[in-house]
């Protein structure tokens, strides 16, 4: 585990031996979708440790590979999202990395905190890149959790999101769906557009877009979007 000590200069508040940033109390009032979350979150967890390979992104699959290419991240990268595996494959070892997740990584070689994107427990501006690696359709409130990463962005700083849409219905998991959620892992699936239009509503100018298939997974679409904040 690295020791956070060392991007004390990141964090809205002193560290004070702290590990956990969730402030559940608070989350439990103010987002509705709080209870049908920890369910999908349930599930999730599960599906992560019953099939990692399926689920997180190991640097040996091509759709991580391609995704490591098109994000190119550099400098203070906040992963949201990062998952509760090693490194995700899509940022290099050379990338400052401090990745956040309500599930644990056990060692992670990067610094992990514990927390969601909703309450950032970061200083603003001063990230040079966050990135949603297939973690975007996975949070309470994204409109909420784009306000946060716009803030803890520096001017100019660039947003990558890599989102999986299924274009048949997926029958894999048989696990129960939350009441209030649209599957057992999401709460809702947008459609790009209307993410694309949740990023520019939230002042997080789109730039690039790609939508890209791999052969080995036919039925399953990756859109990659690149987006920045303004300079
Ligand atoms: C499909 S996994 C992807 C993990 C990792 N990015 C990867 O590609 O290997 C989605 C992750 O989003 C996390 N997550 C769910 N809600 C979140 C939130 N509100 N804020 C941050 N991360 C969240 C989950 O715990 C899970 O680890």
């Amino acid at each position: 585990m690295k020791d956070l000590r060392e991007i004390e200069f990141l964090l809205s508040e002193p560290l004070a031996g702290r590990r956990d940033f969730i402030p559940y109390e608070k989350a439990r009032e103010e987002l509705p979708a709080w209870k049908a979350w920890e369910q999908c979150q349930e599930n999730g967890a599960w599906s992560y440790r019953e099939k990692p390979e399926a689920n997180l992104s190991q640097p040996d699959r091509r759709d991580v590979t391609a995704f490591r290419r098109f994000a190119d991240l550099a400098g203070h990268v906040l992963d949201v999202g990062c998952g509760p595996g090693q490194r995700p494959g899509y940022v290099g070892a050379e990338v400052d990395l401090v990745g956040i997740d309500p599930l644990e990584p056990a060692d992670p070689d990067f610094f992990y905190l514990k927390a969601i994107c909703e309450y950032l427990p970061f200083k603003d501006g001063g990230f040079d890149a966050v990135v949603f690696g297939t973690s975007y359709d996975h949070v309470l409130d994204p409109e909420w959790s784009l306000r946060e990463c716009r803030r803890v962005l520096k001017p100019g700083g660039r947003l990558l999101l890599w989102e999986g849409q299924h274009t048949k219905p997926r029958k894999e998991f048989d696990l129960p769906v939350p009441e209030g959620a649209e599957d057992p892992f999401h709460i809702k699936k947008y459609s790009v557009p209307e993410i694309l239009d949740q990023f520019e509503r939230n002042g997080i100018r789109v730039v690039a877009h790609a939508d890209v298939r791999f052969t080995e997974r036919a039925d399953y679409v990756h859109h990659f979007v690149e987006a920045e904040v303004p300079a």
